[in-house]
């Protein structure tokens, strides 16, 4: 096997909205800070594939791509560091989507969180079960697996709401692999704890769905009118105030350092009027987005840079997708007719060609592997294991330790009996030269 990869972390941003302020400091500037860390390869892409599931503006969704694209950039996202690409300019990963869709069982499917909720509301209205449920909302986890299994994410920052998703990434990739060998990583969810959630205008989570945003990157008049804006209480200027439970404060908060936000706490128990206390919150907003403002407003206005930005990001992505769908289409056996059975990447796989290693499941439930020979001769057959992970794990020693895992793997292996023991130790020695090169 190849050296260890670097840690790769990947997350999508779906492109129907705009980003407001809430979303710049729930997402944007910690997956920002987190892309500079070195050791760390990171994927940004836009889900707009996924938009089409709850979006049928076009408009809306090209301009929701330009702006989130822009937003990013805007607020530090280094396209040369990163890998920054739209979904969409990947056609890989439509074609992964089918191939995981033949290994995800459709009850999986049926137990997805947001799946699952349209059918309660179609109930409490009294509908058809799968009354507005389109398949694509129903293959939203798949689509969203292959997006992740693609890239070969190690971990994926996502709200808790995407944990499920995750998780179902994680079944569709061990499937794959158990049926088809060992092709894809299983992704882990990052949630991170630290992350703070930023309350609106009305003190209520910030959210588009609850209309009390604060512009990200509008004009800057408009930053002040919606800060101005926020719901205080009535207490007068010079009436000591409370930061416990201020949207104000806990906005102010989110920007500032721990002297800057204990001055702010101070003026809140001296009585400053509610005004200046937004006008202070205003300017400590602006003081770091301001200088993005400008950038942002540039790339709005040049819609080409961002277009030839996330072009050659595809280009950095697909040099990655474009050879792993070749080996995924061949393992599955989508090859062309006049090759041979064996994998494509290069001589370790003609020294393999004497032997591999099938996984499957059986009627009984369990899982089971065979070593078979370039003629189909079986030369070792395992008993059943009861997990998938189990059996690779078996098959994942006899591949890196060869004939010498055979003694301890007794009890879960028959020796094939009409093949000498020695001819077995042969094929595994050559199956190790192969995957140590
Ligand atoms: N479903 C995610 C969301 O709505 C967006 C998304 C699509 C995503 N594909 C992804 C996130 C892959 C992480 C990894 O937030």
């Amino acid at each position: 096997m190849s050296a260890q990869q670097p840690l790769r972390v990947l997350t999508g941003i779906t492109t129907t909205g705009t980003p407001h302020l809430g979303n710049y400091v729930g997402s944007i500037r910690a997956s920002v800070r987190a892309s500079q860390q070195p050791g760390v390869q990171s994927f940004y892409f836009l889900a707009d594939y996924h938009a089409l599931i709850k979006c049928d503006e076009p408009a809306r969704i090209q301009r929701s791509t330009l702006e989130i694209a822009a937003s990013w950039l805007a607020a530090g996202l280094d396209p040369e560091r990163v890998t920054f690409y739209r979904q969409s300019d990947i056609p890989e990963i439509p074609e992964l989507t089918w191939l995981l869709t033949c290994v995800t069982g459709k009850g999986l499917l049926n137990r997805a969180h947001a799946y699952k909720a349209m059918l309660d509301k179609n109930a409490a209205a009294g509908a058809d079960p799968d009354s507005d449920v389109t398949v694509g909302l129903f293959m939203y986890p798949v689509l969203m697996g292959a997006d992740i299994l693609m890239f070969k994410a190690h971990q994926v920052p996502v709200g808790r709401d995407q944990i499920q998703h995750i998780e179902m990434a994680r079944d569709m990739a061990a499937s794959f692999n158990h049926l088809y060998g060992e092709h894809l990583v299983l992704p882990e969810a990052l949630i991170d704890s630290n992350v703070a959630l930023l309350p609106g205008l009305d003190g209520r989570k910030m959210s588009k769905s609850y209309d009390n945003t604060i512009a990200l990157f509008g004009p800057r008049e408009l930053m002040r009118k919606q800060i101005m804006g926020i719901v205080t209480d009535s207490r007068a200027p010079g009436e000591p105030k409370d930061t416990e439970g201020s949207a104000l404060y806990q906005i102010y908060r989110a920007f500032a350092d721990d002297a800057e936000a204990a001055a702010f706490a101070q003026a809140f128990a001296d009585g400053i009027a509610w005004g200046d206390a937004k006008q202070q919150l205003f300017e400590r907003i602006d003081r770091e987005i301001g200088p993005m403002r400008e950038r942002y407003q540039h790339l709005i206005a040049h819609p080409q840079e961002v277009e030839d930005l996330l072009l050659a990001g595809a280009a950095k992505a697909r040099a990655i997708a474009t050879p792993l769908m070749r080996e995924l289409r061949h393992a599955v056996g989508l090859r062309p007719l006049q090759a041979s059975a064996q994998t494509p990447s290069a001589q370790a796989a003609t020294k393999t060609a004497a032997s591999s290693f099938k996984q499957y499941r059986e009627s009984d439930g369990l899982f089971y592997f065979k070593l078979v020979d370039a003629s189909g001769q079986v030369l070792l057959q395992s008993r059943g294991f009861e997990s998938p992970r189990e059996a690779g794990q078996a098959v994942k020693r006899l591949q890196t330790e060869g004939a010498a895992a055979l003694p301890s793997l007794a009890a879960h292996i028959d020796l094939h009996a009409s093949q000498p023991e020695a001819q077995i130790q042969n094929a595994l020695a050559r199956r190790l030269d192969a995957t140590e090169m």
